[in-house]
């Protein structure tokens, strides 16, 4: 996906190339963010299991979770928060912004 960069915030894309239940990783500042279109919101965390280094991009999503693939420790979109063992620490989250129909993403 084509990313363009300024001081504070990463273009992700238009809201038309990402519908519901799209997910997408843009690098930020040397960190691989994850970005998920859930029920037409869109929620970014840093994209990295916290349990071991493993990246949730792909994860299956429901209830407002993500399940990472590797061992199935869920984080909930909205918070970061570790939902389901073996993982407990959080998910670092990021702004998500729309304007003009792109997606941005910055840090929080
Ligand atoms: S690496 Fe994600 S649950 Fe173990």
């Amino acid at each position: 996906m084509n990313v363009t960069q300024n001081s504070e915030r990463v273009r992700v894309g238009t809201q038309g190339e990402m519908p519901e239940g799209f997910q997408t990783a843009v690098d930020m500042d040397g960190i691989s963010v994850l970005v998920v279109n859930y029920e037409g919101r869109f929620y970014a965390l840093r994209n990295n299991c916290t349990h071991q280094d493993y990246p949730l991009l792909g994860g299956e999503v429901s209830m407002g979770r993500i399940t990472c693939q590797k061992h199935g420790a869920k984080f909930e979109l909205a918070t970061g928060k570790a939902k389901s063992l073996p993982a407990v620490k959080p998910v670092r989250l990021f702004r998500t912004e729309i304007e003009d129909g792109v997606v941005y993403v910055s840090a929080l």
